[in-house]
């Protein structure tokens, strides 16, 4: 997407050999920078820290960590190496796994001489097929958006009422190599002259909702509202929501989903009040081996994101401040789990498909 006129993917090369570069997110909304990645321990690091974060950068980000460990040593031993390290990262967004199986397949076949330019040329080609992955979602989203505000009627995304949609987390180009998943449709509708307003929700701990899909949606120039998290309910049972779009670090073969914690009170509270609750679900963040959610590792992170608030002051100066009376002890659940029941459908590069095992076997040809 673009910055002040500048095309950006969130990861990308430069130069010949090529230098990887990531978009430090722990800077975002109050500054813009991009940082190098020299090491496969810089790539593991990144995920880690969250420098990077969202599932199929996740998946992008390991590709290149283990590109740059063939790089300054192709044999069997660093491959393997690297591969354990940047696994340990984080345990929820299977993309990781799909990334590093793929990346290893290939490369224990070859000589070592020729893996650093294979796993270069590997971890190009997955991020070319994220972005057009996620353009495609984009497509079928905009369809359904569209849909959506037909059935509203009253010229709603057109003459009347923008289409009021509400998002998690960020699903955004930020956390894809670009266009993002349930981000996807909301910028081919707004490029193709569709009103929409979004409410965003803020996304507690980590505020990624507040942080980074509010910016991005201002960079982009889509209407969009920052709720709390728990404004949702009020929101949806006062007829302020026509759809819900998320994104998913897992979803299983049955589709049951994983994504940022929060995820599944908003599934409830849409299903309660008959708003469609859709999610942006990339042919990567699917887990084919397991099919009941409850099987998917749940993350979880240092209580102190949930105890303390990151910002900037009034001088501009980055803070973090103590929220809870000291020494409360707190537990920070990253992700949760939505059960297929409450999904209307899966928004995937291959079309709107039933979270059901059958309909996504079909589909993905599993
Ligand atoms: O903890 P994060 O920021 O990595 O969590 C991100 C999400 O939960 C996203 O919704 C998910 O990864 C899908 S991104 C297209």
């Amino acid at each position: 997407m673009n910055i002040a006129g500048t095309h950006y993917r969130a990861i990308f090369t430069r130069g010949d050999p090529p230098e990887v570069r990531v978009i430090d997110q722990t800077l975002l909304p109050h500054r813009f920078e991009t940082v190098a990645l020299a090491t496969p321990g810089d790539a593991a690091r990144a995920i880690r820290e969250m420098v990077v974060r969202g599932a199929p950068l996740i998946g992008a980000t390991a590709a290149y960590g283990v590109a740059l460990a063939m790089r300054s040593e192709p044999s069997d031993a660093s491959l393997a190496a690297a591969i354990r390290t940047l696994s340990a990262t984080r345990p929820t967004a299977v993309n990781l796994r799909w990334a590093l199986d793929g990346a290893a397949t290939l490369l224990r076949a070859l000589t070592p001489a020729e893996r650093a330019a294979a796993a270069f040329d590997f971890a190009a080609r997955l991020c070319d097929d994220d972005v057009r992955g996620n353009r495609a979602i984009g497509g079928h989203g905009l369809r359904l958006f569209r849909s959506v505000a037909a059935r509203a009627g009253d010229g709603v995304g057109g003459s009347g009422r923008p289409l009021n949609v509400m998002t998690h987390c960020n699903a955004g180009w930020l956390a894809t190599v670009d266009w993002g998943t349930a981000t996807a449709p909301m910028y081919r509708a707004h490029d193709a002259g569709m009103r929409l307003h979004i409410w965003v929700r803020e996304t507690r701990p980590r505020l990624q909702g507040a942080g980074l899909t509010a910016w991005e949606l201002g960079q982009h120039g889509i209407p969009h509202t920052l709720v709390s998290d728990g404004a949702a309910g009020h929101l949806l049972s006062r007829g302020r929501v026509d759809l819900v779009i998320v994104g998913t670090d897992r979803t299983t073969a049955a589709g049951d989903v994983a994504n940022k914690v929060g995820t599944y009170p908003l599934a409830l509270a849409a299903r309660d009040n008959d708003v469609p609750f859709h999610v942006a679900a990339p042919g990567p963040s699917i887990d084919w081996t397991i099919e009941d959610g409850r099987e998917i590792p749940i993350e979880e992170r240092d209580p102190d994101e949930i105890t303390r608030v990151r910002g900037v002051d009034e001088d501009g100066v980055e803070r973090s401040v103590r929220i809870v009376p000291e020494g409360t002890r707190a537990a920070n659940y990253a992700f949760d789990l939505t059960p297929r029941r409450l999904v209307t459908a899966l928004v995937t590069e291959r079309g709107v498909v039933a979270a059901e095992r059958e309909a996504l076997g079909r589909l993905f040809g599993r």
